[in-house]
């Protein structure tokens, strides 16, 4: 069967670097605390008005591109995996589409957090087996500092949090064993709002736990957003970290051992894995369940932060760029997030 490879791979972070003193200023909090837990030093702000989610995507993009020895006319597909859009909607494949002055190509959004990406690549690879495409340009791109309760309110979310982009071009190989080999996919709603930003949103409570502003007949109009919810910080994400965590470490391991056992290999077969960068903590349980050396798995959280469906992409373009990456190697991705959802692929470079 028809395999897809990654033909080429950028990233972009904004140039604003948020130290974990910075954050100090806005919330009751510590350099001490954030990297005690997190293991992260400092993440990437976008500027205020100058970029967008979709900016940052075309800028990881253009370099994926050239990298590819293509143009943004030859793209005949996106897949956009992002949690913070421009706009509600339309989603920011169609905006990417227009600022890249893409031909009139299908652009899908995919909404699937911090396994995004992965979840984006998976759709990728899919439309490239089938022979229905030939270049895709798969991005993750997130702006989160436009969405953050920065009060001490919300210091359990907003510490974690950075903005940047990551992109890849996927394209048929013709190279035996080359290429993405598997692509796993999971999902777990029942614990949906452990991690959640409820409003804006057309849930009406049904599904919250949380008691959130009630409406009366007077509210009709304000039921998507008002002035209440957002006077009761409804407009922040909500996380219960520590139920997050306990899942993470136990469903990001479980997808690679997966991954591996599809493709007959073992975990010493990886050369790197690329774990969801969401915590320094989650990704050294993963490698210890694993039982792989620090030179098989590559983080950057310390620098970037959770950049969520960005993640992924920026540390693979990273290690790559650093040469921790060659021709033959077999590369790992491992994501979990918001949903939850979770997800692995197993790429022979
Ligand atoms: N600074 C100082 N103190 C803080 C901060 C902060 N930024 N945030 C929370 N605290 C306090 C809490 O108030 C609490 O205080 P208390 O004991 O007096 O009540 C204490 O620190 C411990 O809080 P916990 O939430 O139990 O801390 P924990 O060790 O679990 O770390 C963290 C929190 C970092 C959020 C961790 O749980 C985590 O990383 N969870 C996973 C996050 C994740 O992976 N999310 C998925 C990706 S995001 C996505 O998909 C969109």
């Amino acid at each position: 069967m028809q395999r897809s490879k990654i033909a080429g791979i950028g990233y972009y972070v904004p140039k604003n670097v948020f130290t974990n003193e910075d954050l100090k200023k806005y919330m009751d909090t510590s350099d001490e605390w954030i990297q005690e837990r997190t293991g992260i030093k400092e993440r990437r702000y976008a500027d205020r008005t100058g970029e967008t989610t979709t900016t940052m995507g075309v800028e990881a993009a253009a370099i994926a591109i050239e990298r590819a020895g293509i143009t943004p006319q030859d793209i005949d597909f996106i897949v956009f995996a992002t949690l913070s859009p421009d706009y509600y909607f339309p989603g920011c494949g169609v905006l990417l589409q227009r600022a890249m002055k893409m031909k009139e190509i299908g652009a899908l959004d995919v909404r699937n957090q911090c396994s995004g990406f992965v979840y984006a690549l998976s759709v990728a690879d899919q439309f490239i087996k089938t022979g229905m495409y030939k270049n895709i340009l798969v991005v993750g791109a997130e702006k989160h500092s436009f969405g953050l309760d920065f009060s001490t309110r919300g210091r359990n979310i907003s510490v974690i949090f950075g903005d940047g982009a990551g992109a890849v071009v996927l394209q048929p190989t013709q190279k035996d064993g080359q290429g993405i080999l598997s692509t796993h996919l999971h999902s777990d709603g029942e614990s949906a709002e452990i991690l959640a930003m409820y409003n804006p949103g057309t849930h009406a409570n049904h599904w919250v736990t949380d008691p959130v502003a009630k409406f009366d007949e007077a509210e009709m109009g304000q039921m998507f957003m008002s002035h209440a919810m957002i006077d009761d910080a409804q407009n922040f994400p909500n996380m219960d970290g520590p139920s997050v965590f306990k899942k993470a470490i136990v469903k990001m391991p479980e997808v690679v051992h997966e991954a591996l056992t599809a493709n007959g290999l073992t975990a010493a077969d990886i050369n790197i894995l690329i774990p969801h960068q969401a915590n320094l903590r989650i990704a050294q349980f993963v490698q210890q369940k694993l039982q792989l050396r620090d030179d098989q798995v590559y983080n950057n959280i310390q620098k970037f932060g959770n950049t969520t469906a960005a993640s992924v992409p920026i540390a693979l373009c990273e290690a790559w760029e650093q040469g921790k990456i060659k021709e033959g190697d077999l590369v790992c991705l491992a994501a979990f997030g918001s949903g939850f959802t979770w997800a692995g692929a197993l790429i022979r470079w």
